[in-house]
């Protein structure tokens, strides 16, 4: 059925925005007192009530009383929320001083989410997820992507996966999910990386994909998880499987990023450590740049170079990595707003970076706009200029509605 709904007194519609580079607020298309058109639930078009109640006599009105700034939803590009357990121990060593990786060398950290995940049942597991996607819904986060991870096994990925996949018709939300089996190596595989990135590639990738659990593979590359070279052939395997490939690189040590480019992945996450050289490489490739603060801010460490990479010319997004671990907060606005301070971005890359950008990491089409065909879910501030909502740094909360 259609209907049109409105007015907001101010609509970000965000289309027509370049993919890559900077973008000036004065680029951003504000439609005052706009209404929406949509149908069962997808925008048709946008426009003045006059325009649209001539075109469409028999829609049905539904009108919004107070003030409201309309944004489409955010996407969370690269979270981890299916896990079980929580880090808080981890947290507290960590602000009394010690390091993350000094605490997963003394047997803390992602292994510790690994020992609790593999204790919970599918059920579980799905009824945490589910929780956590809600949460993050209301707070505008319409699309999120999930991470595996921490089952670290044939049959754990898999458990952690069907989780996911059962999870996706509970909530709201729109998952997206993701195989981070090579996230460490656990601790309990008899063999050296090498042979463990070739065990996950033959025993676990097909079944995955067999199964149609995940279209996405995912590796951690760094000095205490994956070295770059032992990467390459794992990337191969998995795209001669025909899943899209994202890297967690460069956190702590370099390398990650080149081998994440060179492989053509869809998106190159973290890069808090990016020297120039790979900034400039990033920009010149069609591979997304994900700044991921909530990560910075749970480890207490520097921001990715978020201002560097786009005015070097990269499609830059922002997601939360929520995970127990390293970044538990999960708030994806406040992170996105204290970031775009830190970093010196305009509202117009920081709603870019949650949202078509975003999308782009993902390589989902006509998502994180406002544009024809998209779905009508929608983010209403109560605001009544859209600058108000970075301001707030995260405390201004939207109600979500499906126009
Ligand atoms: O993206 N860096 C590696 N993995 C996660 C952390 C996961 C965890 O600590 O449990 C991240 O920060
Ligand atoms: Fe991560």
């Amino acid at each position: 059925m259609k209907k049109l709904t409105g007015p907001f007194t101010q609509m970000l519609p965000l289309t027509g925005l370049s993919m890559k580079g900077p973008l000036k607020d004065s680029q951003l298309q504000v439609i005052k007192n706009g209404w929406i058109l949509s149908n069962n639930g997808r925008i048709i078009t946008i426009g003045t009530l006059e325009r649209l109640r001539r075109d469409h006599p028999s829609a049905q009105i539904e009108e919004i009383a107070d003030e409201r700034v309309v944004l489409p939803g955010f996407i969370d590009c690269h979270t981890h929320i299916c896990f079980a357990g929580n880090r808080m121990n981890d947290y507290a060593l960590r602000s009394a001083g010690k390091s993350y990786t000094e605490i997963a060398l003394a047997g803390g950290g992602i292994w510790d989410t690994v020992t609790a995940t593999r204790e919970a049942s599918e059920e579980t597991l799905t009824k945490l997820l589910v929780k956590r996607s809600e949460r993050h819904f209301s707070e505008g986060v319409t699309i999120i992507e999930v991470k595996s991870g921490y089952g670290l096994s044939v049959e754990q990925e898999l458990k952690q996966l069907r989780a996911i996949k059962a999870a996706s018709y509970l909530t709201k939300a729109v998952l997206v999910p993701t195989c981070l089996a090579a996230h460490i190596k656990p601790k309990d595989f008899d063999g050296n990386q090498g042979e463990y990135l070739e065990f996950i590639g033959k025993e676990l990738l097909p079944v995955i994909k067999k199964e149609g659990l995940a279209k996405r593979v995912d590796i951690f590359i760094d000095d205490n998880a994956f070295k770059p070279e032992r990467a390459v052939q794992y990337l191969e395997k998995a795209k001669s499987l025909e899943f899209d490939i994202t890297v967690h690189a460069d956190q702590f040590s370099t390398g990650g990023s080149e081998v994440a480019v060179e492989a053509g992945a869809v998106s190159v996450d973290h890069l808090e450590a990016t020297k120039d050289r790979d900034i400039k490489m990033i920009a010149n490739s069609n591979t997304v740049a994900v700044a991921l603060p909530g990560a910075s801010l749970g480890l207490g460490m520097g921001y990715a170079p978020a201002r560097k990479l786009l005015n070097a010319g990269a499609c830059l997004a922002i997601a939360s990595d929520w995970n127990p671990g390293s970044a538990p907060m999960g708030d994806l606005l406040m992170q996105a707003a204290i970031l775009g301070a830190a970093e010196k971005l305009s509202a117009a890359e920081v709603f870019a970076g949650l949202t078509f950008r975003a999308a782009q990491a993902l390589r989902l089409e006509n998502r994180g706009t406002l544009a024809t065909g998209a779905p009508a879910n929608l983010q209403l501030y109560p605001a009544s200029d859209y600058r108000e909502i970075l301001y707030n740094q995260g405390k201004l909360k939207p109600v979500m509605k499906m126009a």
